[in-house]
C-alpha cells in the first residue's frame, strides 16, 4: 500500500464506515479523531489530536498522500462552537496539509451549504445552480470550508473535492430521504472515487446514492468515477405507510435542507450547550 490518506473524524459515523471499505479498495489510513478509535483495523494508523490545533495537524499530516475531512460537529450548535470547530477546522486542516506537500484534500460538505434552495420546477438540480445559501450556522460552515477549498485549489494548486452528503445514514429513516440517501457503500465509493479522480481541481459534487426520488444531479460526481450501487426505493413502501406520501409543498421536501430550514432550528434553540 502506499503513503496512508488521513481521515479526520474517523470515529464518526462516516468514519467508521470508511474505515471498513476504504482499506478494501487499497487506501492505507492514518485515523485521527478527537476521541480515540476504539476498534482499530489491522495496518490502521491512530492518532488523537483536535483539528483546529494546526501544530497537531502539520505533524498527523506528515507523510501522508491525502486528506479526507470529516471531523468536526455534525449537526446545528452554537456560533462559537460551530465556528470553532468546523471553520477553524477546516482552515487548520488544508493549512497542514499545504505545509505538508499533500496535494489532494477531500472535504465533507453538506447539502445544508446550500438549505434555502428550492426544488426546481423540473428536471435535477445541478450544483452550480444551487450557490451558497445556508440554513444555520452549521450550514455557514460548510460554506466556508467550500470557499476555503476554493482558496487552496486556486492559489496553491491543489485538488480539494468538496462532497455535498445528503444523508448518511445505515438506511433511510424517513420519507425525506427517499431522496437524499447516501448509503454506506455509496460513502465509500464517492471517496474513492473522490480521491482516485484525476486532477479534478476544484470540485463541488453533491453526495447521494442512485435514488429514484433524488433531485438531485449526479453528473457531477458521476464525472469523478462515482458509481452509486444503492437506491433508497428499496424502503419506500414502509417509510410511506409510517409518514405518508412526501408532501412537495412542505419546506422538508421543497427545500435542500428540508428540517434544517424550519423555526425549531432557530439560534435561541442552540443558545447553552
Ligand atoms: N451523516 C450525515 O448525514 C452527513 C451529512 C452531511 C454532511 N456530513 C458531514 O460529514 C462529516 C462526518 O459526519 P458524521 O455523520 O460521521 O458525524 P459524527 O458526528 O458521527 O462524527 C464526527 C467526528 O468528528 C469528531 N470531531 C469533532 N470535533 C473534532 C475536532 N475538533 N477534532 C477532531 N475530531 C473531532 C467527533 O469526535 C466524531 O467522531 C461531518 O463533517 C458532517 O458535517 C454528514
Amino acid at each position: 500500500m502506499s503513503a496512508p490518506v488521513l481521515l479526520t473524524g474517523a470515529a464518526g459515523r462516516i468514519g467508521t464506515v470508511l474505515r471498513g471499505g476504504l482499506p478494501e479498495r487499497g487506501w492505507a489510513l492514518r485515523s485521527l479523531d478527537v476521541v480515540p478509535v476504539t476498534d482499530a483495523r489491522p495496518g490502521e494508523e491512530q492518532l488523537v489530536a483536535d483539528v483546529t490545533d494546526l501544530v497537531a495537524m502539520e505533524d498527523a499530516a506528515q507523510g501522508a498522500s491525502a486528506v479526507v475531512h470529516l471531523a468536526g460537529i455534525s449537526g446545528e450548535s452554537t456560533w462559537a462552537a460551530i465556528s470553532h470547530a468546523n471553520i477553524e477546522g477546516t482552515y487548520s486542516v488544508l493549512e497542514a496539509a499545504r505545509r505538508a506537500g499533500i496535494s489532494r484534500v477531500v472535504l465533507a460538505s453538506s447539502n445544508h451549504a446550500t438549505g434555502y434552495t428550492p426544488r426546481p420546477a423540473e428536471g435535477l438540480l445541478r450544483e452550480e445552480d444551487a450557490p451558497p445559501r445556508p440554513d444555520t450556522y452549521y450550514g455557514v460552515a460548510k460554506v466556508a470550508m467550500e470557499a476555503l477549498g476554493s482558496l487552496y485549489a486556486d492559489r496553491y494548486g491543489m485538488d480539494v473535492v468538496c462532497l455535498r452528503i445528503g444523508s448518511a445514514f445505515p438506511e433511510p429513516t424517513s420519507t425525506r430521504m427517499l431522496s437524499t440517501w447516501l448509503s454506506p457503500a455509496d460513502q465509500v465509493s464517492l471517496v474513492d472515487a473522490a480521491l482516485s479522480a484525476p486532477s479534478p481541481g476544484f470540485a463541488v459534487v453533491w453526495g447521494v446514492s442512485a435514488n429514484t426520488r433524488s433531485w438531485w444531479d449526479p453528473a457531477a460526481a458521476r464525472a469523478l468515477g462515482y458509481e452509486p450501487a444503492d437506491d433508497a426505493e428499496a424502503f419506500a413502501a414502509a417509510l410511506i405507510v409510517a409518514e405518508g406520501e412526501p408532501d412537495l409543498s412542505d419546506p422538508v421536501h421543497r427545500l435542500v435542507g428540508g428540517q434544517y430550514t424550519l423555526p425549531s432550528f432557530d439560534a435561541e434553540h442552540f443558545e447553552v450547550r
